[in-house]
C-alpha cells in the first residue's frame, strides 16, 4: 500500500458545498466558477474570501463586473464585512471597474497589471496562508478569447509561488465560440458549474461540481438558493425528474391536438 497523503483543504464558507468535494478545496487550486448571469457565483466567492477572514488567510478580491462597494454592499447583506477586514488589513479589494487611480484599482483589465497588483498585494498583507478571487476572470480576455488558454496558464504558473488558493468566476457566451468559455477549465484544477432553470414560472438554481482534481467528488447536481441575511444555500440533490426534460404537458397535449387535425384533413 501507498503512502496517502492527506490534502490540506480549505473551506469554501459553506459547508454542505464543503462536503461534496471531500472537505474543501485542496491548497493551491484554482477553481473555476463558470455559469450563466445571477446563478450564485459572486455570491460563493464571498463566503471564500469571508472564510478566508475567519480563518486568518491573507486575502485578495479582485472584482471587475462590480465596484468595490457593490461587493461590500452585497456582503453586508448575509452580514459579512469586508469593509472592517480591508480596514485590518486582512483583505484587498481590487478594483478593476472604477478606473480610480488609487493602489488598490486597476487602470486597465490587462493580465500583467493584474498579475502585478495580486502580488504587490501579498507582499503588502505578508507571508501566511492566502486565498485569491478573480470575478471574473474572463473579463481579461473578453476582446481576444483566443488568448484565454494562456492567459489562465501564466496566471497560474505566476500566481501558484505566492500561496494562492484561487477561485475565479468565467462567464459563458452563447454568441462565442468555445474558446470564450475554455479558457480556464483545462487549466483550472477544479470546475463548479452554476446552472439556472425556469420551472412552473420559477427561477431555480443548481450547482454541479464538474471536476476536481484529487477529489472523490459528489457527481450529482444539487438545487441552491440565495437567501438574505445569509447567502449561498445548497437545498439538496436533483435526481432526473420527468419534468426536467419534458416539455409542459400543455404544451405536449397542444402539440398532439395539432398532430391529429393535420392527419384529420389528410383522410
Ligand atoms: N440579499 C439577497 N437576498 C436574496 N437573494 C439575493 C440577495 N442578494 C443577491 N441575491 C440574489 O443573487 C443574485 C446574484 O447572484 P451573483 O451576483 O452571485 O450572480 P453571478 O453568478 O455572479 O452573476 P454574474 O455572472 O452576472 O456576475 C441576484 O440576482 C439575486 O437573485
Ligand atoms: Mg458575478
Amino acid at each position: 500500500m501507498g503512502v496517502s497523503k492527506i490534502l490540506e483543504r480549505l473551506s469554501t464558507g459553506v459547508k454542505e458545498l464543503d462536503y461534496l468535494i471531500g472537505g474543501g478545496i485542496p491548497r493551491g487550486f484554482v477553481v473555476a466558477l463558470t455559469g450563466e448571469p445571477g446563478t450564485g457565483k459572486t455570491i460563493l466567492c464571498i463566503h471564500f474570501i469571508s472564510q478566508g477572514i475567519k480563518e486568518g488567510d491573507l486575502c485578495v478580491y479582485v472584482t471587475t463586473e462590480e465596484s468595490r462597494e457593490s461587493i461590500i454592499a452585497q456582503a453586508k447583506q448575509f452580514n459579512i464585512d469586508l469593509e472592517n477586514a480591508v480596514k485590518k488589513s486582512k483583505l484587498v479589494l481590487v478594483d478593476a471597474l472604477m478606473g480610480r487611480e488609487d493602489r488598490w484599482s486597476l487602470k486597465s483589465l490587462d493580465m500583467e497589471e493584474l498579475v502585478n497588483v495580486v502580488i504587490e498585494a501579498k507582499k503588502y498583507l505578508g507571508y501566511d496562508r492566502a486565498r485569491l478571487v478573480i470575478d471574473s476572470l474572463s473579463a481579461f480576455w473578453l476582446d481576444k478569447p483566443a488568448m484565454a488558454r494562456r492567459y489562465s496558464y501564466f496566471l497560474k504558473k505566476v500566481l501558484s509561488k505566492w500561496g494562492f488558493t484561487i477561485m475565479a468566476t468565467s462567464q459563458y457566451a452563447i454568441t462565442t465560440s468555445d474558446a470564450f468559455g475554455f479558457g480556464i477549465e483545462h487549466i483550472a484544477d477544479g470546475i463548479i458549474r452554476f446552472r439556472r432553470f425556469v420551472r412552473n414560472g420559477v427561477l431555480r438554481r443548481y450547482l454541479l461540481i464538474e471536476k476536481m482534481r484529487q477529489t472523490a467528488h459528489s457527481l450529482v447536481m444539487h438545487e441552491i438558493t440565495i437567501i438574505d441575511g445569509k447567502g449561498l444555500v445548497i437545498l439538496g440533490p436533483t435526481t432526473q425528474r420527468r419534468e426536467d426534460v419534458e416539455l409542459p404537458t400543455e404544451v405536449i397535449k397542444r402539440v398532439k391536438r395539432a398532430k391529429e387535425s393535420k392527419e384529420a384533413e389528410l383522410e
